[in-house]
């Protein structure tokens, strides 16, 4: 027992205790953002990636979106970046991408659950 309470017998096991911390924390927030985007991107296989590719250059049937969060960003209405995408995916008749038609599907607000719409805009975003 004495051995045990020794704190030179502790030592080896900051480094652990600290690592465990670490890991406690970035699952509470570093790794909630990573999963919102890997959700997001799963989203986006699911019901976009039919349409649009994330390579640069790579038209399906809409404008590739490698990129897009910058557009979104260069876009001159009072949006913030998140919110010019969000319009897109829930009014994408609002604004047309020059050289496309009008041929994205209009009922994504009813589509998705708000939690999947969330992470895909993390997931876009992540498209810079
Ligand atoms: C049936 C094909 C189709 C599907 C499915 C589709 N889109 Fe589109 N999308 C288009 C077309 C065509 C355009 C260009 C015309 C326009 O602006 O509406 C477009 C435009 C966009 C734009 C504007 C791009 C830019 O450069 O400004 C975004 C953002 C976008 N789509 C995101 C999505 C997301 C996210 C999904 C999935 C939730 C999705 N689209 C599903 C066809 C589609």
């Amino acid at each position: 027992m004495r051995e045990l309470l020794n704190p030179c017998n502790l030592r080896p096991m900051k480094p652990f205790v600290i690592s465990a911390l670490a890991a406690a924390v970035m699952a509470a927030c570093g790794g909630g953002v990573t999963d919102d985007i890997a959700r997001g991107q799963q989203v986006f296989s699911q019901n976009c990636a039919a349409c649009h590719s994330v390579s640069s250059g790579v038209v399906i049937v809409g404008p590739s979106l490698a990129g897009v969060a910058t557009r979104a960003a260069a876009n001159d209405d009072e949006l913030l970046p998140r919110e010019v995408l969000r319009r897109s995916i829930l009014s994408p008749q609002a604004e047309i991408v020059e050289g496309f038609k009008n041929l994205m599907p209009p009922d994504f607000e009813r589509k998705l659950v708000e939690a999947d719409l969330e992470a895909l805009l993390s997931y876009l975003m992540t498209l810079q």
